[in-house]
C-alpha cells in the first residue's frame, strides 16, 4: 500500500519540503502503526527545517512534532491496544505523515468524540502551557501574569489555561492579535509599538508575578524587568534564532542548533546571583517528557479530559491538506497567525468533525 509523507531535503526555506510516496511503514517488534487524522504545525517544526532547533534531525527526516491517529496494525509483542483506537503521541519530528509507526508507550489514548485538529492542539501546545504554569511557575488564582506571543499557538493555551486558573493576564502581540488575545481575556500589548516593560509597571504599578518567554536572547533579561520582586520568568524557546537577528534560509553559512543555550545559562545564574530574587527558569517539554514520561500522560490525559468538558476550546487558524505542507509552514513563518495550523490527510478530511 502506498502513502504519503513530508520530508525536509536540507536546511533552509519552504523549499526544503518535499512530498514522498511511499510503502507504507510497517510496525517492528514493540510498535503500532498509527493513520495519522491530523498533525500539528510549530514553530519549532520551521526551527528544525532551518537547523536551529536544538532537536533538529539529520536530514532527511520527516518534520511534526505532535498527532492524533487511529491504531492501524499491531507489531509483535503489542498487548491492551486495539486497531480503529484513536490516540495522540508527541514523536518530535515524523509527524507529517500518513502513517507513522512509534513504540506502544508513546501513545496516549483520546476519549471518543473529538475533533482531531483540537485534539492534537493539545499535545505541544497545550501541555507545554500546561506544565509552565503549574509545575515551572506554580501559578495561583489572583496572580498576575505576562505571556509572549499570546495570540500565536502556545500563547492562546496559556491564556484559555490561564483564565481558567483565574490569574489576571497581559499578553505581548501583533496589532493584528490584539482582539484575540482580549477575547480570552487578557491585556494585549502591542510589543511592535510599545515598551512591554514600561507598560507592564504603568498597568501593575509593581510587575507579574511570573512572565513566560519563548522569544529569548536577551529578550529574557527584559521580561525579567517586568517581575515584581520574587517573580519568575519560565524561559521556553529562542524565536530569536529565526526571527530577529534573522537567520536563515536567506542566508547561507553554519547553522547553530545550540546557539541561544549559553545565554540562558548566563540570565539564570544572573538571576540567581542579583538582588530581588527574580528567577529565570528555562522549560523544555521534550526534556521533561525524557526524564519523567509520566508527567507528560497525567498532564495530556487531564487537557483531553478539559477538551471532552468543553473547559477549553483550542483555536484552529487554518486546517490544510498534508500534500500542502510546504504553505502551511509558509503560512505560520510569515507571522500573525492566531491559534495553530493542523495538518489532515487530505481535502475530504478539512472539515471538522469527532475523530
Ligand atoms: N520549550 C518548549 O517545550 C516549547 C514547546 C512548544 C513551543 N516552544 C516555543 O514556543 C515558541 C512559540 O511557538 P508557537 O508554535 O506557539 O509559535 P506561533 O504560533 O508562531 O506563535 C508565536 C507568536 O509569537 C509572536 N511574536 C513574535 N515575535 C514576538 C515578540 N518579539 N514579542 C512578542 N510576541 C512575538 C507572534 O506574533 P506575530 O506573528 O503576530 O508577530 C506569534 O503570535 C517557539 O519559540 C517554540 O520553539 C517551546
Amino acid at each position: 500500500m502506498g502513502c504519503t509523507r513530508i520530508i525536509v531535503t536540507h536546511y533552509g526555506g519552504p523549499d526544503a519540503l518535499q512530498v514522498v510516496e511511499e510503502e507504507c511503514p510497517e510496525p517492528k517488534r514493540g510498535e503500532v502503526r498509527v493513520r495519522v487524522l491530523a498533525a500539528g504545525v510549530c514553530l519549532p517544526d520551521i526551527m528544525a527545517r532551518e537547523g536551529v532547533h536544538p532537536e533538529t534531525p539529520a536530514v532527511p527526516f520527516t518534520p511534526g512534532w505532535d498527532l492524533v491517529g487511529v491504531v492501524d496494525r499491531l507489531g509483535d509483542g503489542i498487548a491492551g491496544i486495539e486497531p480503529g483506537q484513536t490516540v495522540a503521541a508527541l514523536p518530535i519530528h515524523g509527524a507529517y505523515a500518513e502513517f507513522i509507526c512509534l513504540p506502544q508507550r508513546e501513545l496516549v489514548p483520546v476519549p471518543p468524540g473529538l475533533d482531531a485538529a483540537e485534539a492534537v492542539s493539545l499535545i505541544l501546545n497545550y501541555v507545554t502551557a500546561y506544565q509552565m504554569l503549574y509545575r515551572s511557575a506554580k501559578v495561583r488564582s489572583g496572580q498576575r501574569v505576562l505571556f509572549h506571543g499570546a495570540s500565536g499557538g502556545v500563547g492562546t493555551a496559556l491564556l484559555q489555561l490561564g483564565r481558567l486558573a483565574e490569574l489576571e493576564m497581559y499578553g505581548t502581540c501583533s496589532s493584528r492579535g490584539a482582539p484575540a488575545v482580549s477575547e480570552l481575556g487578557g491585556v494585549p500589548i502591542d510589543y511592535r509599538n510599545q515598551d512591554y516593560v514600561q507598560e507592564i509597571h504603568r498597568l501593575t504599578g509593581e510587575g507579574v508575578d511570573a512572565v513566560f518567554d519563548p522569544i529569548g536572547g536577551t529578550h529574557l533579561w527584559h521580561s525579567r524587568m517586568a517581575l515584581r520582586p520574587g517573580g519568575r520568568v519560565v524561559g521556553y524557546g529562542n524565536t530569536t534564532s529565526l526571527r530577529g537577528e534573522g537567520l536563515g534560509s536567506a542566508r547561507t553559512g553554519r547553522r547553530n542548533r545550540l546557539h541561544g543555550i549559553p545565554i540562558y545559562a548566563l540570565y539564570i545564574a544572573g538571576g540567581w546571583l542579583l538582588p530581588g530574587r527574580k528567577r529565570i527558569v528555562p522549560y523544555s517539554i521534550q526534556t521533561l517528557k525524557r526524564l519523567k514520561p509520566a508527567l507528560f500522560r497525567q498532564d495530556l490525559i487531564a487537557l483531553l479530559d478539559l477538551l471532552q468538558q468543553q473547559k477549553i476550546k483550542p483555536l484552529i487558524a487554518q486546517r490544510f491538506p498534508l500534500a500542502e505542507a510546504r504553505s502551511a509552514q509558509e503560512m505560520l513563518g510569515k507571522g500573525g497567525v492566531i491559534g495553530k495550523i493542523v495538518l489532515v490527510p487530505n481535502r475530504s478530511a478539512l472539515e471538522s468533525g469527532p475523530a
